[in-house]
């Protein structure tokens, strides 16, 4: 069969290829042009030498980027973007000073949640994930990490999943499903109790449906403390589920030292992690998953990224897309990586894409655009990839691409 040129982009300022041979920044080409044959990138070089190679006029898609920046598509690494319901009054609480620990210890919070996701049928929890889907596409975002756990128990664990996998089959962004039983402790259950339920109940009910990668854990201060999270984790081994935690978030308890003693996929928030942690992490290939968009909701402080970074930790970046931290727009983590977290543009972009990739256990080349490599792009109205991160007010992407296909324009 003659392979297909799918698509060829011409005359970008600049693309974004991938991150630099010396892992601190990003390779990129200028007055460039990228091919598209069979779903994936064939090349990407100067915009002549490729309309040379790849004439746009054999190609089913040509798109004339002048002026513009073409990155490859986000791999959104953190997101809870399956719910039901929002919590708007408890943002005006948490602006009168009420905390999210007080808010999750009286009943609110993801208990919330909890209570109006566990009314809602599994059709209902999958348009609202296809319509949460949309704006993040729109926002330039090819592949997503989603969560379940705000079921919290088997029947309604096993309804976000599906709900996971059906948006999945029926939108262009790709879902990546972790299962969460133990993102909080039911009320009126023991927390031990719970962690029994998780093991012996819902994680096998999980992997016999085969609908989750990852098990996640809650790791903190009102929620799992790091034993009762190494026996959720350690089960999910057992069934074939890579483990990742939520640590060191809102104290200081252990978390990120666990993640590398299991060789989880990913440490995520960090914002109490201390040097010991970063360094265990970094010696267990464990990516250390930041997410500046919960910490500007809370009006916490951020993780210490720029500190990691100069560990030599390939830092990943996420939006925590929840009823908690309502961001679905990855241009706008990279923004607040760069002015919260000093990030470089290039660096925070990088993580937003091929080290996101990573803590989401894509094959190596997701979230570049080196040759080889699924043909996930979004084309920017930005002279570069600075003005990506600088110009935040407006959503600047206007077409996205995932495995060659156009799948939005605006
Ligand atoms: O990653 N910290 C725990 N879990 C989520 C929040 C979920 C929620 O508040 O609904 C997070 O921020
Ligand atoms: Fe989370």
């Amino acid at each position: 069969m003659t392979p297909t040129l799918d698509a060829v982009v011409h005359g970008a300022t600049e693309v974004v290829v991938g991150p630099s041979e010396d892992g601190r920044g990003a390779e990129t080409v200028a007055d460039a042009g990228v091919a598209v044959v069979d779903g994936r990138v064939a090349a990407v070089g100067p915009t002549d030498e490729i309309r040379r190679a790849y004439p746009p006029e054999n190609a089913r898609e040509a798109i004339d980027a002048r002026g513009r920046t073409v990155v490859p598509g986000f791999v959104d690494a953190h997101t809870h973007a399956c719910f039901a319901g929002d919590r708007a009054d408890e943002f005006e609480a948490k602006l009168r000073g009420t905390t999210y620990q007080e808010l999750l210890a009286g009943g609110g919070g993801i208990l919330r949640t909890v209570r109006a996701v566990r009314e809602t049928s599994v059709e209902r929890l999958t348009e609202n994930l296809l319509a949460h889907l949309d704006v993040m596409l729109a926002h330039g975002t090819t592949t997503v990490e989603v969560k379940s756990g705000y079921g919290l128990d088997t029947e309604t664990e096993l309804r976000m999943l599906e709900a996971m996998a059906a948006a999945d089959r029926r939108h262009a962004v790709d879902v990546v499903p972790t299962f969460m039983g133990a993102h909080a402790v039911p009320e009126d259950v023991d927390a031990d109790d719970y962690v029994d339920a998780v093991v012996s109940d819902q994680l096998p009910a999980v992997a016999d449906q085969g609908v989750a990668r990852f098990c996640d854990v809650f790791c903190d201060e009102g929620a799992f403390t790091p034993e009762q999270s190494r026996r959720v984790l350690e089960a999910g081994l057992d069934h074939g589920l890579t483990p990742k935690v939520h640590a060191e978030e809102l104290a200081h308890t252990g978390g990120a030292r666990l993640a590398a003693e299991v060789g989880a996929a990913s440490a995520d928030h960090l914002l109490n992690a201390t040097d010991d942690d970063v360094r265990a992490l970094v010696d267990r290939g464990v990516v250390p998953v930041v997410l500046p968009g919960t910490a500007f909701s809370l009006g916490a402080d951020y993780a210490d990224a720029r500190g990691m970074l100069d560990a030599g930790a390939p830092v990943a970046l996420a939006t925590d897309f929840n009823p908690n931290c309502f961001s679905r727009a990855m241009p706008f983590a990279v923004t607040l990586a760069c002015v919260g977290m000093r990030l470089t543009p290039a660096e925070a972009l990088v993580a937003a894409t091929a080290n996101a990739a990573a803590a989401t256990g894509l094959d190596a080349g997701h979230g570049t655009l080196e040759a080889g490599a699924p043909a996930d792009l979004a084309v920017v109205d930005a002279p570069s990839h600075v003005h990506l991160a600088y110009d935040f007010d407006v959503n600047r992407v206007r077409t996205v691409v995932k495995d060659g296909e156009v799948v939005h324009r605006a």
